[in-house]
């Protein structure tokens, strides 16, 4: 469909445990095949499995990303939490930052900009989540929320070159439910002419989360504007995060 990169993330939220590490095998295997080569493949296991994920995927072509981290940039007295350094030195090359999830239990943008800043300094590549809720959305309030995310989110950063984007909808997050097609290609056309303008980018990164399956995989791959997917639930069926890379690089 494209002859860029196309990105498959792979987020497996609070999910997984040693043994379900085995069953990435197949996914290796998959992108070793020079036909798959565009496809980046990243997993986001949770923090208990980077280390393990980091050896199992050494010297093959997928990466290693981390779901979070905490704000401050240094160690320090904060139980329970675990920062970019850490993430950084136990092998992770991505992180996630600002998923609705997080941002559901207390992750304001300022919060999501020191925690991308912090991660920025440890040379980790942000996959930055923005999107709006079901509510923000009826209110026609979706752009202005999502330009909001991204301007402060991004504040004092003039570099973006190591973010790429998630557009990820709050109401299509684990629901089922994705948008219609021509109001995600308009979507995704209005973040990537915002970031454009805002950051004097040529081309930025945009993927499209929530709900992603073999099925709507069909659809979604026809919107040639988005550069990949970030996937939850299916993500952690190797058949089926399989089946959607297939299916878009077809
Ligand atoms: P989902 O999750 O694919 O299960 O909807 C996507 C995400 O939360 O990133």
């Amino acid at each position: 469909m494209t002859n860029n990169n196309m990105y498959f993330i792979a987020n497996w939220k609070m999910f997984g445990n040693l043994k379900s590490i085995n069953s990435i095998k197949n996914v290796i295997n998959l992108s070793t095949k020079l036909k798959y080569r565009k496809a980046k493949i990243i997993y986001c296991p949770p923090y208990t499995l980077l280390d393990q994920f980091v050896k199992k995927t050494i010297k093959t072509k997928i990466d290693i990303g981390a779901q979070d981290c905490h704000t401050h940039q240094n160690y320090g007295a904060f139980t329970g939490s675990i920062n970019a350094k850490m993430i950084k030195n136990a092998g992770s090359k991505f992180i996630i930052i600002g998923h609705s999830e997080n941002r559901n239990t207390g992750d304001t943008n300022k919060i999501i900009n020191l925690k991308i800043k912090s991660s920025l300094n440890e040379k980790l590549k942000i996959i930055f989540c923005i999107g709006e809720t079901l509510k923000e959305k009826r209110n026609k309030k979706t752009n202005q929320v999502i330009n909001k995310q991204i301007k402060k989110g991004l504040k004092d950063i003039k570099k973006i070159d190591n973010i790429i984007f998630a557009y990820e909808p709050v109401w299509s997050i684990g629901t089922g439910i994705i948008p219609e097609l021509d109001d995600l290609r308009n979507q995704v056309k209005k973040i990537k002419f915002f970031i454009k303008k805002t950051y004097k980018v040529k081309n930025p990164l945009v993927l499209y989360g929530g709900s992603v399956n073999p099925k709507n995989i069909l659809s979604l791959r026809e919107i040639s504007l988005i550069n990949g997917f970030l996937i939850g639930v299916a993500s952690q069926n190797s058949k089926k995060f399989i089946d959607i890379i297939k299916k878009t690089i077809n």
